[in-house]
């Protein structure tokens, strides 16, 4: 039967201080207490990415497991009456449901989870994201698996050396397909590179037969606003990326993050800016409530347990990139309302336009030449 172990990542803004900013550290505390209670698990790491918090859970109930997906939600419920008696910011924001309806998946949190067979390293890297949308792993997940200018493995290691499948979704039609890359490379970039409709959800090794095999990284591709149909915030993703002996090494799966890139999500989730990798300490989106913050805690398991984290960004070698991104952010400021720092209509959070255009309704006639 093997050595099976699940980590699931599941997230949700359950209220904010100030504002959007940081998570209070009484929810950190909380969801401990909370988690400690249980027997479900073989370990769990709580932390926060601005103003979401991130449960990392190891246990041996398998993916879209009905009690693994209860108990956080209970967890992120138990978060939002404290975030409530202390009158956070959006105390409960992500939580979309009065009750818990079997998977949590499509009631607001964001969730990544794989099943693997423990290897007899493991070494794994939990990246979580604020003031984004899942669309933003798209760039840093192509260069890790299928670009050689980041991954050297795809060139030099021979385990690595027939590429990688990719799973893409489609979240407008609720879609998915696979790009067996280097093969389908440029066909991927053509999706891909539409990152708010066009999501990673996966990548996996191939088998000897070239079809997806075992699993090698999980993004979260929930998107709040198609589910909820209205604003409802960002969904501010989460992503589980495996790493050594035949997948990236440690050091490639974070080097696409010494880049920050554009991603949308910043302020009411409709602004583009640069997306800053930073350690814990620095995870607190500040100016125009971001610029967007990355996160990547770096983990060992040991039988299940979490041994760990490294908090990877808080290394000086990100520095250049955070003052890249810094430098980045002011420059996109100063072009205030105007596209593309702003989103396109279709893609905003907010918006007045249909008030606006009511409004104007009268005043507006046709060209004539
Ligand atoms: P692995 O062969 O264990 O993946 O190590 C590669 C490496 O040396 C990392 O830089
Ligand atoms: P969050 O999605 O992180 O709650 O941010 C919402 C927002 O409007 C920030 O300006
Ligand atoms: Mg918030
Ligand atoms: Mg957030």
């Amino acid at each position: 039967m093997g050595n099976k172990v699940t980590i699931s990542v599941i997230k949700a803004d359950v209220g904010g201080l100030v504002g959007h900013t940081i998570v209070h550290p009484r929810l950190i505390e909380r969801a401990q207490e909370e988690l400690a209670k249980t027997d479900l698990l073989e370990d769990f790491h709580v932390t926060a990415v601005g103003d979401d918090l991130n449960l990392i859970l190891t246990h041996r109930h398998g993916t879209d497991s009905t009690e693994i997906h209860k108990l956080a939600w209970n967890v992120f419920e138990a978060a939002t009456e404290e975030a409530k008696a202390l009158k956070l910011y959006g105390a409960g924001q992500d939580l979309l449901s009065d009750a818990f309806s079997g998977n949590i998946k499509g009631m607001g949190p964001g969730v990544a989870e794989m099943e693997i067979e423990e290897r007899s390293s493991e070494p794994i890297i939990i990246f979580m994201a604020d003031k984004t949308e899942p669309g933003a792993w798209n760039l840093p997940l192509y260069r890790m698996f299928a670009d050689p200018f980041n991954t050297a493995g795809l060139v030099i290691d021979p385990n690595m050396h027939d590429g990688f499948v990719f799973e893409v979704h489609d979240l407008k039609e609720d879609k998915r397909v696979h790009f067996s890359c280097p093969k389908d490379l440029y066909d991927m970039l053509v999706f891909i590179g539409a990152p708010s409709r066009f999501v990673v959800h996966s990548v996996y090794r191939k088998d000897e037969a070239g079809s997806a095999a075992s699993i090698a990284a999980q993004a979260s591709t929930q998107r709040l606003s198609l589910i909820a149909g209205r604003y409802v915030g960002k969904d501010d993703p989460v992503m589980i990326v495996r790493c050594q002996s035949g997948l990236p090494a440690v050091g490639e799966a974070v080097e696409p993050f010494s880049y920050p890139h554009l991603v949308a999500g910043w302020m009411r989730g409709s602004h583009t800016g640069p997306l800053m990798p930073v350690g814990v300490a620095d995870a607190t989106p500040t100016r125009f409530d971001g610029p967007p913050r990355v996160m990547a805690l770096g983990f060992q398991l040991a039988e299940g347990k979490l041994v760990g984290p490294q908090d990877m960004f808080a290394d000086v070698s990100f520095e250049p990139a955070r003052e890249e991104a810094n430098r980045i952010a002011g420059y996109m400021r100063r072009m205030g309302p105007f596209e593309p720092h702003r989103l396109p209509l279709d893609e905003m959070e907010y918006t007045t336009l249909s008030t606006v255009m009511d409004r104007m309704r009268d005043r507006w006639s046709p060209i004539e030449d």
